[in-house]
């Protein structure tokens, strides 16, 4: 027998939440910060009538680019399409990285970042938060003449916290200028915080940061994949050498697009997701399960002042199909992270908070 040699893949891989329950045949899911409303329903009338499916996509998506280039005011040949933004996390990896090289990760941050850098070899330096909230300082004070790339989410998943537009400039302005700042910006739509601005709007002009969109959370898209990336000319053209060829499905380049479009049913998501985050944040405290301030389309639940532990409360839930995403694999314990579903979804979890708690 010949044997084949390759290299050793030392780190574990993502761990999604789950999304079925023995049992059951149907389920809440609130574990992975879908878009509570689905997507658009110009997408559905839309979709029906693609032809030509069984050609190959644009490889380079030109009309979805072109579209967002002109919604967001930035430039075509800045931007880049990805089968998500995992993908562009993967090829900003591959670009970036060797493996002698350090990557700063704030400790508790999507865990992307540190699986692909971690493929490719790179040490993974952990930033310490404060309170679960990124730290600038504690970012800086990991620097090293290695590093090569810095990652965040702002806000934050899991922790749902966010750095203010402040603290994210100086955070660019103190980090030594040939550091990659990656800033993914996966729920700014959702973000109506004040002091709060989006990756894209902070840093369009400069060379040392990417930033990082997707279609997954409030445009519904999450199954068809797409995301995009938004970085100099001179990365997006290399990146585009890595991409593959047809990285980008015809049916989630036009639905991408089309979602775009709709302007009004972005803003009934974020209407509803306003209203949902503060219901379900009281009805939370009315049981000491504390929740960070109101951010993306998600809560972090904090059992630390609860009289049960976020492990029961995940099974109690679990036996009512409501399915919440645990924050171990994240190394973070008694807390839950969850995400805001339609309205029958929300009521049938209030519901369920209150019957666990009569009961325990
Ligand atoms: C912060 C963050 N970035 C990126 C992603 C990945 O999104 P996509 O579906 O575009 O790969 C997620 C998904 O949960 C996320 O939370």
């Amino acid at each position: 027998m010949q044997k084949v040699f390759f290299r050793k893949i030392g780190v574990k891989s993502y761990k999604p939440g789950k999304s079925i329950l023995l049992n059951r045949k149907k389920v809440i899911k609130l574990s992975a910060n879908e878009s509570a409303l689905g997507f658009s329903p110009l997408i559905k009338r839309k979709i029906s009538k693609i032809k030509l499916l069984s050609r190959y996509p644009d490889s380079k998506s030109k009309s979805l680019r072109k579209q967002i280039s002109k919604k967001f005011k930035c430039n075509f040949d800045q931007i880049i399409c990805g089968a998500g933004s995992d993908e562009i996390i993967q090829m900003i990896c591959q670009l970036f990285l060797r493996k002698s090289d350090e990557v700063i990760i704030p400790k508790y941050s999507f865990l992307m970042y540190r699986i692909y850098s971690g493929i490719i070899g790179a040490k993974i330096v952990y930033a310490k938060e404060n309170n679960f909230k990124i730290s600038v300082d504690e970012i800086l004070k990991k620097v090293t003449r290695r590093t090569k790339v810095v990652f965040l989410a702002n806000p934050n998943n899991p922790t749902a916290t966010y750095l203010s537009s402040t603290e994210l400039k100086d955070l660019r302005k103190r980090l030594r200028s040939n550091i990659l700042l990656v800033v993914d910006d996966a729920y700014e739509e959702y973000m109506l915080n004040k002091n709060y601005r989006s990756g894209l709007s902070l840093f369009k002009n400069f060379k040392n940061v990417f930033i990082l969109r997707t279609f997954s959370k409030i445009y519904g898209l999450a199954s068809l994949r797409v995301g995009w990336g938004y970085g100099s000319k001179e990365i997006v053209s290399a990146l585009m050498k890595i991409k593959p060829p047809f990285n980008v499905s015809k049916i989630g380049e036009i639905s991408a697009l089309e979602s775009l479009k709709d302007k009004n049913f972005i803003n009934k998501s974020i209407k509803h997701n306003k209203k949902w985050a503060k219901i379900l944040k009281t009805n939370f405290e009315r049981f000491n399960i504390n929740t960070n301030s109101i951010t993306a389309n998600f809560l972090f639940l904090n059992f630390d002042k609860c009289k049960i532990s976020s492990r029961l409360f995940k099974k109690k839930l679990e036996e009512k199909g409501i399915i919440v995403r645990s924050l171990e694999v994240y190394g973070i314990k008694n807390k839950l992270r969850i995400t805001i579903g339609n309205s029958k979804e929300n009521i049938f979890l209030i519901k369920t908070l209150k019957s666990i708690f009569l009961n325990v």
